[in-house]
Order: C-alpha cells, then sequence, then structure tokens
C-alpha cells in the first residue's frame, strides 16, 4: 500500500520505517527540515536501538523517503497523524497546533475512498471533531483512530509486534470500510497473532489515556508504599516482588524509585483530568491529581536524601549523576525526573556533574546550568556522593570494589532500587535506596 506518515518524531520516524518494513512504500514528512535531512541519510534524529539499521535497510529498498513537502501525500492510501501533543504552556491541557496544523495541510490532497489515521495521544472527542473536517473535504474518506503503545527504547518491537491494535471508527462496526484497509496495512502484524479490537472514535481515544493513567497509577502506587515502606522499616522492592506473584497484580511496572517522566505519562494524565473536568467528569479522575503528588514527591525526597547522604549540608558537595534520560535506551530527557532532581541540588547549593551514554547533548540544551562529562570514570572522580537515577545497564553493572578508589567518598544512592545494597555495603558504602532500610 501507498502510506504517508505525518509528523517524524519518536513515534513518526519508527512508524514510517516500520511500515516500509512491513513492504508498505512510505513517506515520511515533516516540516523540520534538519529531521527530515537526517533521515533521508538514514540518521535517526534521536536514540532508538535498531533504529538506524532498519532506516538504511529499508531505504536501501526505496520504499521509504522522506520530505518536507505536503504535496508528497497526494497518491497516498492511507494517512498517519504522527504529530505531538505536548503539554499547554501554564495548563494541563493537551496542546493540539499541531495535530490541528497536519490535519489541515493533509486535506487538499485527499483522495476519493483515502483513510486518515490519528496516532497521536489526544483529548476524548478530537477523532470526531476531525472526522467532520475529512468528510467535509471528501465524503468518501474516513477518519480512523488508531492509538500507539509503543514504549521508547523498545519502539521497533512494539511497533511491529504490538500487544493489541485498536481501531476507532465512526460507527464503531466490524464491517466500516476503513477496518479492511487497516487490516491491510498491518497484515503481517496480524498474521503472526496481534489482537485487534474494533471500536468507536471515543473508546479508541480513551484506551490510550486510560492505559497510561493506569500504567501511572501503578507506579505511583508502589512509590506510595515506598513512603510507608520508609517510614516502617520495610523493604518496598521485596513487598513488590511478593504481590506482584499475584497475576492479578502482576510485578511489571512495580519499581519504585524517582517516579515516572518523559513525553508521555506526566502530560497524559494532566490532560486527562483537563478534558475530564470539561466534559463534567472531573470527579471520576481526581485520584490522578493524587498520582501526579506522588510522583512529583519522588523528586523533592530524593534530594533531601542526599542531603542527609552528604551529612547534612549539600552546599559546595560534588554530586555525580548517572543518568539524565527519562529512562534507560533512551535519549529523551521530556521531564526526565533524572535531571529535574540534578537541576534542584544544583540550585541548593551543590556542584552537579551528570554524566549519560545517549542523553547528554539534550540534558544541556534543557539544563545548560549542569556540568557534563560523557567519561563515567572522569565524571565520578572525587565525587562526594553518586545518585543512580536511569538504570542504565553500565551503571547497574558498576563494582563498587572498583570504583572506591576513584570517589572522595564511598556514598551512594540507589534511586532506581536495582543495585545490589549487601555487596555495596560489603565494599564499604554507605548505601541508601528509595523504600528500603
Ligand atoms: C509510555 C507507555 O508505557 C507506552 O505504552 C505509551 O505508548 C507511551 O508512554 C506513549 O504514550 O507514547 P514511555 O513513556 O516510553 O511509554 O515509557 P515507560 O516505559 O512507560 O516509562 C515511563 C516512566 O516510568 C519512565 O520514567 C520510567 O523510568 C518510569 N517507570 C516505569 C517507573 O518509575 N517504574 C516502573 O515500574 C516503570
Amino acid at each position: 500500500m501507498r502510506i504517508s506518515v505525518i509528523g517524524c518524531g519518536y513515534l513518526g520516524a519508527v512508524h514510517a520505517a516500520c511500515m516500509a518494513k512491513l513492504g508498505h512504500e512510505v513517506v515520511g514528512i515533516d516540516v523540520d527540515d534538519l529531521k527530515i535531512a537526517d533521515l533521508s541519510n538514514a540518521t535517526a534524529p534521536f536514540y532508538e536501538p535498531g533504529l538506524e539499521a532498519l532506516l538504511r535497510d529499508v531505504q536501501d529498498t526505496g520504499r521509504l523517503s522522506f520530505t518536507t513537502d505536503m504535496a508528497a501525500a497526494a497518491g497516498s492510501d492511507v494517512h498517519f497523524i504522527c504529530v505531538g501533543t505536548p503539554q499547554k504552556k501554564g495548563e494541563n491541557g493537551a496542546d493540539m497546533t499541531y495535530v490541528d496544523a497536519a490535519l489541515h495541510t493533509l486535506l487538499p490532497y485527499l483522495a476519493p475512498g483515502n483513510i486518515v489515521v490519528g496516532k497521536s495521544t489526544v483529548p476524548v472527542g478530537t477523532a470526531a471533531r476531525l472526522a467532520q473536517l475529512v468528510e467535509s473535504r471528501e465524503p468518501s474518506a474516513h477518519l480512523v483512530w488508531n492509538p500507539e503503545f509503543l514504549r521508547e527504547g523498545h519502539a521497533l518491537a512494539d511497533t511491529l509486534n504490538p500487544d493489541r491494535l485498536v481501531y476507532g471508527v465512526s460507527d464503531g462496526l466490524e464491517d466500516h470500510p476503513a477496518v479492511a484497509v487497516l487490516d491491510d496495512v498491518y497484515a503481517g502484524s496480524l498474521a503472526s497473532g496481534t489482537p485487534r479490537l474494533v471500536t468507536d472514535h471515543p473508546t479508541a481515544e480513551l484506551v490510550k489515556t486510560a492505559a497510561n493513567s493506569f500504567l501511572a497509577t501503578k507506579i505511583s502506587f508502589i512509590n506510595a508504599m515506598a513512603e510507608v515502606c520508609e517510614a516502617a522499616g520495610a523493604d518496598v522492592t521485596r513487598l513488590a516482588d511478593a504481590i506482584g506473584l499475584d497475576d492479578r497484580i502482576g510485578r511489571k511496572f512495580l519499581h519504585a524509585g524517582i517516579g515516572f517522566g518523559g513525553g508521555c505519562l506526566p502530560k497524559d494524565i494532566r490532560a486527562f483530568m483537563a478534558r475530564a473536568g470539561e466534559l463534567g467528569a472531573d470527579q471520576a479522575l481526581t485520584f490522578l491529581r493524587e498520582v501526579d503528588a506522588i510522583n512529583m514527591r519522588r523528586r523533592t525526597r530524593v534530594v533531601e536524601l542526599t542531603r542527609e547522604l552528604c551529612g547534612g549540608m549539600l552546599l559546595g558537595k560534588r554530586i555525580t549523576v548517572l543518568g539524565a534520560a527519562f529512562k534507560p535506551e533512551s535519549d529523551d530527557v521530556r521531564d526526565s525526573p533524572a535531571l529535574s532532581i540534578a537541576a534542584q541540588l544544583q540550585l541548593q547549593g551543590a556542584v552537579v556533574t551528570v554524566t549519560d551514554p545517549k542523553a547528554l547533548a539534550n540534558a544541556a540544551r534543557r539544563f545548560p546550568e549542569l556540568q557534563y562529562v560523557p567519561d563515567l570514570d572522569a565524571a565520578i572522580a572525587n565525587a562526594d556522593a553518586l545518585l543512580l537515577l536511569t538504570e542504565w545497564q553500565q551503571y547497574r553493572a558498576i563494582d563498587p570494589y572498583e570504583i572506591g578508589a576513584q570517589v572522595s567518598s564511598l556514598r551512594i544512592l540507589d534511586g532506581r532500587n536495582v543495585l545490589d545494597a549487601a555487596k555495596w555495603r560489603a565494599a564499604g558504602w554507605t548505601y541508601r535506596g528509595l523504600g528500603r532500610p
């Protein structure tokens, strides 16, 4: 099939490459010429494991191209909208500027029978509004909402083999003409057994926000337990192991630590609350305010713990933060709890050095006042305390015996509860985890 993908960020670039991998002829379109220049050279404008190799593979087949010119969408049967919906400045709601602009620019190129597929995370009600615009321009075209559930760091596998596919169509019925078209687009995934659900527009939009809200709630739940464990002298990691063995609960997303960040969970729960308020259903989601508050409290808690670890004062203390990205295997620093903690410590008088295998360039743009050192040994030299805040494998694998001589004091705060506390203590370190004795 001929496919256009509008918006080539974390979602769109991966989607375009994966659609080409599935055998379609794809054009990726974005307003950012630097991004398009990179992608045209099979260079990923951000770090995502496997993406550059995939871009090279599919570009060699001639099935994938990139452009800034929306006219290239003409002739495609299916148009995916993959632009961002960030949080509005000074408000909780989602900024729909990019989605609206993408659709308006696309409209003149729509042909009879085309399918426009929304993948961005949007406030419920958006699809119905956009469907009217599509149909008033081209009465035989259809708009489908097909939310994306990919995780950064696992984006290729999540796109090629998703847990499920959700198609939101205007009447919510299996025999809607757009369903067969999308089944062709995803034929490869469907053949390997991916479940597929057809719903109406608002249900499909809500599936995405509900899923992210559930995940955020699960993380904040275990972080709330970490607060109680700290007060009671219990160990939240063993508690999570034990409750996670109940398969109604499950161990995934029960990692207590410095909390969630990134370009999705924090802004999605806020936009969801804002939208529920507009719909008169705000009471239903007041618990998400608490989820958000528990999450933000983690950051303050880590600053306080670091102060304790440094003997009650941060002023002049040399602190090395291991990890800047919001999670490992990503260079994304949007709402990164690690960076937010690093900046807070610096504001309180500590001398902060940040290291990360992939995210330092993005981090330096976001917080230019921090010191960034790519080399791990150089970053930890003479540190008064180490803070492991993003659990990259190379930080999990650090040998406490080996690095003991490089730092100034043997103190470590394990913000993700991934280190072997007994081993670090045996090597002479003062070890602090979160929600652990
Ligand atoms: C999230 C969802 O997991 C995806 O399903 C969704 O498609 C995506 O948002 C989106 O809306 O586009 P992502 O933001 O890539 O994906 O990252 P997650 O793996 O969900 O992690 C989010 C944050 O939670 C990270 O900061 C991570 O460190 C933190 N986290 C995760 C915890 O603190 N504890 C956990 O147990 C799990």
